[in-house]
């Protein structure tokens, strides 16, 4: 059988965001800027960097800069060229051209099981990814790309996981698995369960915000109930496709960062600019210079 590739990447970016209010009373979390880009923006290009070259964003009300964002934006683009504004003009540009974007709606926050839903007409009978935009992982090599890799080994479902210590398991959807026995960076994934309390939690391995789905999840949506916090949550249709297909957790390298927390944010935005060559140097000195 042929290998099955993944070309498209679906963004729940639908939810109300009210860990970060009030900054998303009006404005969409998705569209907060680590230094100078929006958060979805990350996301984009990491799918774009793993080989995906259609991205279907699920909207909701009051979230319509993300496509203004992506879309062509052609006052700027000949203020800039008047002003031989060149390298901005091209940052201006560059946004609209990165891939195909789409989008679809969910008319209510009934989840992230629900939101992915959304996408099922649009991504048919093919495996794809799924990418939250406020988990953003800085990696030397895009986590979706070292997931499409692991997914040409495997043709099944991988869940990007990452080790957490301690009580912060109980924000978590948690894996309960065994090591693969021949790569190091898969889980064997049994069952899993989603925000356990710490002395219920069936491992230390965490599902954080990149999934790999074989298109059967769309069945299992539509057949689980509302699960915690009264949503359609994701982890619930997994684990209902494990009655019938394999499931991976999957090591990935590299930093992760919860940008839809403030705490998170802050210590993102730190990181991201300390990175930067023309900012970093003096955002240091600044910061040495800070009285703590
Ligand atoms: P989060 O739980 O982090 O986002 O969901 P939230 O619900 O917007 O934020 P808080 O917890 O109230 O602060 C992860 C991603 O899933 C999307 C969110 O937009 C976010 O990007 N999501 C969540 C949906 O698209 N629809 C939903 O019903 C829930």
């Amino acid at each position: 059988m042929t290998p099955q590739i993944i070309r498209k990447a679906v963004f729940p970016a639908a939810g109300l965001g009210t860990r970060f209010l009030p900054a998303t009373k009006a404005m969409p979390k998705e569209m907060l800027c680590l230094v100078d880009k929006p958060l979805i923006q990350y996301g984009v290009e990491e799918a774009v960097a793993a080989g995906c070259n259609e991205i279907i964003i699920i909207t909701g009300r009051g979230k319509s800069t993300m496509e203004d964002h992506f879309d062509g934006s052609p006052e700027l683009e000949a203020n800039l060229a008047a002003k031989n504004k060149t390298a901005l003009l091209e940052i201006a540009r560059s946004v609209s051209k990165l891939a195909r974007v789409t989008y679809t709606r969910q008319a209510e926050p009934l989840g992230l099981g629900h939101a992915v839903l959304m996408a099922k007409e649009i991504v048919g009978d093919e495996p794809f990814a799924v990418l939250l935009p406020d988990d953003i992982v800085d990696a030397t090599v895009p986590c979706m790309k070292q997931m499409v890799e692991a997914f040409y080994e495997t043709q099944s479902s991988i869940l990007a996981s990452e080790v957490i210590e301690g009580a912060a398991i109980s924000a978590y959807g948690v894996l309960d698995c065994v090591p693969h026995p021949k790569n190091p960076r898969l889980l064997d994934v049994k069952n899993m369960v989603e925000k356990p309390k710490f002395e219920d939690a069936p491992s230390k391995n965490a599902i954080i915000g990149r999934y790999i789905l074989t298109p059967r999840i769309f069945e299992m949506i539509e057949t689980i109930t509302p699960g915690a916090g009264g949503e359609l949550q994701l982890t619930d249709a997994i684990k209902a496709l494990l009655k019938y297909e394999k499931v991976y957790g999957f090591h990935y390298e590299g930093k992760r960062h919860d940008a839809g927390d403030k705490l998170g944010f802050l210590k993102a935005t730190v990181e991201f600019a300390l990175k930067r060559d023309d900012l970093g140097p003096p955002f240091r000195d600044w910061l040495k210079s800070f009285p703590m």
